[in-house]
């Protein structure tokens, strides 16, 4: 029996030089050792943004397409889309029960979403501003009742009665206090904290869609990145707490660490749809040629006679990963000054296309064979959605639901 694997992507759209060294190439040799589960994470696509829903299809289509084109191949992988097979969406409710709210906001993927917001100027804390309020309107209440209390108070002689009046007067504006101090800091933490306004429920709960997405396939292996991990923790600890509960249903599975090459865009940062200096793997060749001589280089080498730096050049990164036979050579040429550096982006634009050159064909084939891609992936979602049931069965069984 094979062991199974299970990885999603989100739908992203067109794909380019970073997935296909990070992941697609891992998928590639992965589906031929492993019962394979490959899918589009189409709801995860909604939790920063609901309206990427208007984009979906459109971004499912080029996507996939590159998956095809790449070479994943649907009659060695189940290859489907998560909103096809309901019980992703079931089993996230069941799980959505089985993690605290203290172990999502921990979650390193949902600090850094608040990190961002908070550097983008949106700015979080409690002030006492609120309790000024509450003061004012506290004193003038205070001043009503106590004038009351004082008339009260000069028509009696018993000193016991008039310790009981003025201790129960004190008390309940006192108690007023607190309520209303009480319930305006809350008003002004759920105010003030906009992060909360902008974050969805969705947002937090990333990670048990995950968590659902991974066990109702009860995969050996997830392969994914580095920053994938803690989602992973997650997911195991759900199954942890799920068998505990209910009984052994989830096998734990592990984190299948793939190497995640960094492939740097034309301005040296990391590669990027958002930052628009990508490189797609639709790309034609004069377009990838024409890319690569934007690279940013070295810039300390104005001249050729220069010696460049290649562990700090971006075009030499992309050699790395793309041109490992000629890796060497070209890093003794730069540092020696011996190759310029529209030589050196020359050899790698040709290397690239080298590398595309056999999906470029098969994306020509596909065309010319007029594949559907949402053909492949509602029939792969039928099979998965089998086996999806097969869970949820025993999910509803150990839970002793199933009516
Ligand atoms: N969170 C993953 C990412 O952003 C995508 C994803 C969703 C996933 N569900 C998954 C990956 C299940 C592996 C298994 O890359
Ligand atoms: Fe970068 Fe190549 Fe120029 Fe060296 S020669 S700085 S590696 S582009």
């Amino acid at each position: 029996m094979k062991k199974r694997v299970l990885s999603g992507m989100r739908a992203t759209g067109k794909l380019h030089l970073g997935h296909l060294a990070g992941v697609l190439v891992n998928w590639n040799r992965l589906q031929n050792e492993y019962e394979s589960y490959f899918f589009v994470a189409d709801w995860h696509g909604l939790t920063d943004n609901p309206e990427n829903a208007r984009q979906m299809k459109e971004n499912i289509r080029n996507m996939v397409m590159d998956w095809l084109a790449v070479g994943i191949d649907p009659e060695k992988a189940t290859l489907f889309i998560q909103s096809l097979v309901p019980q992703h969406a079931e089993l996230h409710l069941v799980f959505s029960m089985l993690v605290s709210l203290s172990r999502l906001f921990r979650n390193p993927t949902y600090k850094d979403k608040l990190e961002d917001l908070r550097k983008g100027g949106v700015e979080g804390g409690i002030s006492l501003a609120g309790i000024r309020d509450v003061k004012e309107e506290l004193e003038r209440k205070a001043d009503e009742e106590l004038k009351a209390t004082a008339q009260f108070v000069a028509g009696q002689s018993d000193r016991d009665t008039i310790f009981r009046k003025l201790k129960s007067d004190v008390m309940s504006l006192f108690y007023d206090f607190v309520d209303r101090a009480g319930e305006k800091l809350i008003e002004e933490m759920l105010e003030s904290s906009s992060f909360h306004s902008v974050i969805s429920y969705g947002f937090l709960g990333y990670p048990v869609l995950q968590s659902a997405d991974i066990l109702l396939y009860k995969p050996h292996y997830v392969p994914v990145g580095a920053d994938q991990v803690a989602h992973i923790e997650i997911t195991r600890d759900i199954a942890e707490k799920f068998n505990r509960l209910y009984g052994e249903v989830f096998p734990i599975p592990e984190a299948l660490l793939t190497e995640t090459p960094k492939i740097p865009g034309m301005d040296g940062r990391k590669m990027s749809k958002s930052y628009d200096n990508a490189i797609y793997l639709s790309d034609d060749e004069e377009t990838v040629s024409k890319k690569v001589m934007k690279y940013i280089t070295d810039p300390q080498r104005i001249r050729k006679s220069d010696p460049g730096r290649p562990e700090i050049c971006p075009v030499f990164a992309l050699h790395k990963v793309f041109n490992r036979e000629e890796t060497e050579e070209i890093y003794q040429a730069c540092t020696t000054a011996k190759i310029g550096c529209v030589q050196c982006k020359r050899r790698l634009a040709e290397k690239l296309n080298e590398t595309l050159k056999p999906i470029r064909e098969r994306r020509k084939e596909l065309k010319s064979r007029n594949v559907d891609v949402f053909e492949i992936l509602k029939e792969g979602s039928r099979d998965a959605e089998k086996f999806a049931r097969r869970t949820m069965d025993e999910v509803r069984k150990a839970m002793g639901m199933d009516y």
